[in-house]
């Protein structure tokens, strides 16, 4: 088989300052490839996963990352094929896994995050388990929220690709009761998931349901979304709950933009009357060791079949749809991990 000397990749034109924009904000442009040096191999991408934090990245806001640079390859975790090698770990053939990037053809090496062959038990799955999801899921229970048997544990975001791995995990530890929050056409997925209760955020009694699911004792709440969802939480708390920052999603596409359109908190003083600890994370940052033991315990998991990772897959296949699918799980889209095949 010849191999190619190019690849389509999207690039970021410009940075975004409110909902993004495919025309606007994004190219996609044809890359030579380079030639393959020593411990390198060359990918032929299958699926990619999207993430919501590369929404922040694609502003300049200050933040936990630089911007993305403009005009250059957008990151993205990938599965695929090799189809070149001059490594001795991925032979030609192998599927591999690592953080790649939103191109046809990837060269990763040593230097590639998370590089490795992929656990045939685990295929696609290994884009939400052994990627932000996953990880955010086990370090923000485990190192920022204490998870505890017995504990009640809430998560908002419930049917996302993080939200629905939080369920499983906690299930696992044995919490006393777990409550989602997701949208109303989502709740069956998050019962699915082995929620015990299961509220929709854009019902109108959306506060009032939620203090009855809850009985405003959460000893532990997993947050994802922010805005509205956030404030009603914080109304539920047991005293001395905590509460682990994962992420914000409904707030990212005001990054970088207006600030009157970030939506207000009126709860807050729950923080202090019910004595409540809120930490924010980033799950790469929080210890050396959290990561690589997500791993471990994640890949036990999937194998024993107590945590499975919902797949979804965009309808249209190929690199050409991929800001399309980000736009689709910014605003709820999926249910599961948002991938694209190529
Ligand atoms: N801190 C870290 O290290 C880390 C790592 C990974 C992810 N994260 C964060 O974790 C969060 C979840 O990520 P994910 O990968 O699981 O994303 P995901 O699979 O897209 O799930 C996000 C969920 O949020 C819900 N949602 C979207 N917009 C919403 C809105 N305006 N109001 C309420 N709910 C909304 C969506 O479903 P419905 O609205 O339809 O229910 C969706 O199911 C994100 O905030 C992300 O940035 C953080």
């Amino acid at each position: 088989m010849s191999l190619p000397t190019s690849t389509k990749a999207w690039v970021l034109t410009q940075y975004c300052t409110g909902p993004l924009s495919e025309s606007e904000n994004f190219a996609l442009r044809e890359f030579p490839i380079p030639e393959l040096k020593d411990g390198e191999v060359l990918v032929k991408v299958q699926t990619i996963g999207l993430e919501p934090a590369m929404r922040p990245s694609y502003s300049l806001e200050k933040s936990y990352r630089e911007p993305t640079p403009l005009n250059t390859p957008l990151w993205a975790f990938g599965v695929g094929e090799v189809v070149a090698s001059k490594s001795d770990k991925l032979k030609t053939g192998a599927i591999a896994y690592g953080l790649f990037s939103m191109s046809q053809y990837h060269v990763a090496g040593p230097e590639t995050p998370f590089l490795m062959p992929v656990d045939p038990k685990i295929g696609k799955q290994v884009l939400s388990l052994f990627a932000p999801p996953g990880l955010a899921a086990h370090v923000g229970l485990f190192e920022i929220g204490e998870l505890k048997k017995g504990d009640t544990v809430l998560v908002s975001g419930a049917a996302g690709a993080t939200g629905s791995i939080v369920i499983q995990i906690a299930k696992r530890v044995g919490a006393k009761k777990i409550i989602g929050i997701a949208s109303k056409r989502k709740l069956d997925a998050v019962l699915a998931d082995g929620a015990d209760e299961a509220v929709a955020y854009d019902d109108d009694d959306f506060e009032e349901k939620l203090k009855k699911a809850t009985g405003e004792d959460v000893n532990l709440y997993f947050e994802n979304v922010g805005g509205k969802v956030l404030d009603a939480a914080l109304g539920c708390m047991a005293a001395y709950g905590r509460i682990a920052v994962c992420g914000m999603i409904s707030q990212y596409d005001s990054i970088g933009g207006d600030r009157n359109s970030f939506e207000g908190i009126k709860n807050i003083r729950y923080i202090l009357t019910r004595r409540i600890k809120m930490q924010g994370y980033i799950c790469s940052q929080v210890n050396d060791e959290a990561v690589p033991k997500a791993i471990k315990d994640l890949g036990a998991w999937a194998h024993d079949g107590s945590v499975k990772a919902a797949i979804y897959t965009h309808p249209d296949k190929g690199v050409e749809h991929c800001i399309k699918a980000f736009q689709g799980l910014l605003t709820g889209a999926n249910t599961g991990k948002m991938t694209v095949d190529f």
